[in-house]
């Protein structure tokens, strides 16, 4: 292609060597803004015939183009090209080869880098939105087998060791908590993505008197960016999406990790739909949780465009650098992977079999109800620690003797302190655990009922 070709002809002699065209152009991936190319040029478009520097007739003729063009790329009949570089580009030379020299009018006070910072900003804005409609229906898929199970008790752990006995339907709510702030950090990130950026040029603002607001309304930005220098080089806005993706993935992958903890045979909790599993192509017992782990897997995927992207920018001089360009391919590749992941997880959690039997037995562990004797010891006026010391030398005996916590003779109990109540101590279950634990955000049925009569009500924030 001949200097003249570009758009910056006049200043070359040369052409591009096409091995450069291939190594700098975007539009193999950046072609997925052309909706957002093609709606900021429109509102562009306008605010110039609002300003006088295009009459009206032109403005028709630039606005139903560009319209034509988007229904042409939709439509999968668009050819992009290579030698002009980016969607940018590519939208222009259609719309000159559809419309004519008038199209040439439609970049008048916009530059490339004011316009990729409007389209990155309108993409992650409706990403935003649709990865928080896939949020949601994770945390419906959680509330209503939380419902579901509400009688199914498991040993709740910490340092993966049995602690205390909870409902499964507390433990499957935590994960609705955990989603429920990512649902508030993508709205709250909205906010700092919702700002128009266009009127700041190439780098130092514009010339003409094109009404930033106006474009601002009619593409529903709320307001417009305030620094021309930052509004063509700040892409903060995309590494905020990116680590809420990342949380997202951190908080996905956790529940992935316990679904394939759960499901092995030395748990044995759970067992996953055999169509969200495969099989071994050489050991025939074996069925694999495929989905779990790849969730897992992808989540280092998403870190990994956050980093790349914190490390993209981190020592770019203003304004714009072409370095900027590395911002589409992580943002994409994360877009895509977390949506793939919120998806099937909503799509997976229905089909999981609960082994209720398994986690009953594993929760009726006495041991798990050391710390509701140590608690009874401190109702009759025992300070905890002490409480806690009598208990513990009870479970050494327990333990050295082979005897459940709660099965030992009321005489051998008073040796360990005359507080002791044998015969509280023999009524205590997992299930009279459970039901101490009563207050907000307990494990008590009666709380965990109440959180999802909130969820059910909506009143999520409560
Ligand atoms: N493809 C470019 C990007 O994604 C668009 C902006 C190019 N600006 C420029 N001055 N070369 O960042």
């Amino acid at each position: 292609m001949s200097p003249s070709e570009k758009p910056w002809g006049g200043r070359f002699t040369e052409a591009t060597k096409p091995t450069v065209e291939t190594f700098t152009a975007s539009i193999p991936f950046d072609w997925r803004l052309y909706r957002h190319d093609i709606a900021g040029s429109i509102a562009h478009c306008k605010a110039l015939a609002e300003a006088k520097l295009i009459t009206a007739a032109e403005r028709d003729q630039i606005v139903k183009g560009l319209k034509a063009i988007e229904a042409d790329i939709a439509a999968g009949m668009f050819v992009f090209s290579i030698a002009h570089e980016d969607i940018h580009m590519n939208v222009e030379r259609a719309l000159t080869e559809r419309i004519g020299a008038v199209a040439g009018k439609l970049h008048t006070g916009r530059s490339r880098n004011d316009q990729v910072a409007l389209d990155m900003r309108l993409y992650v804005r409706e990403e935003l939105d649709a990865i928080g409609d896939l949020l949601r229906g994770v945390q419906k898929a959680l509330a209503e087998a939380a419902a579901r199970h509400i009688d199914v008790i498991l040993p709740g752990y910490t340092h993966l060791q049995r602690a205390q006995p909870v409902l499964l339907a507390h433990h499957l709510l935590a994960y609705y908590e955990m989603l429920q702030r990512d649902v508030e950090r993508l709205r709250d990130a909205r906010n700092r993505v919702n700002r128009m950026p266009l009127g700041s040029g190439a780098l130092a603002g514009t010339n003409y008197p094109i009404n930033r607001e106006l474009i601002a309304e009619y593409l529903d930005f709320p307001i417009v960016t305030k620094n021309s220098l930052d509004s063509v080089s700040d892409r903060d806005f995309v590494i905020e999406a990116l680590s809420a993706f990342a949380l997202i993935m951190m908080h996905l992958s956790r529940f992935a990790e316990e679904l394939v903890l759960w499901s092995t045979t030395e748990f044995g909790f759970i067992e996953l739909p055999d169509g969200f599993c495969t099989g071994s192509s050489m050991m025939p017992q074996k069925k694999n949780p495929d989905v779990p782990e790849l969730i897992r897997g992808k989540t280092g995927r998403v870190y990994g465009s956050l980093v790349a992207l914190l490390t993209t920018v981190k020592a770019l001089p203003l304004a714009y650098n072409k370095d900027l360009q590395e911002d589409k391919e992580p943002l994409f590749d994360a877009v895509d992977t977390v949506k793939a992941c919120l998806s099937i997880t909503a799509e997976m959690i229905p089909g999981i079999r609960v082994k209720a039997d398994a986690m009953a037995a594993a929760a009726s562990d006495s041991f798990l109800l050391a710390t509701e004797i140590a608690d009874d010891l401190v109702l009759k006026g025992l300070p905890f620690r002490e409480a806690h010391e009598v208990v513990g030398k009870l479970v050494r005996h327990c333990l050295e003797s082979k005897k459940p916590l709660t099965g030992l003779s009321p005489n051998e109990y008073r040796r360990f302190s005359p507080l002791l109540d044998p015969e509280a101590v023999a009524k205590l279950s997992a299930k009279s655990a459970i039901a101490r634990k009563s207050q907000i955000g307990g494990t008590a049925r009666e709380a965990v009922q109440q959180r999802l009569k909130e969820i059910e009500k909506g009143s999520k924030r409560t």
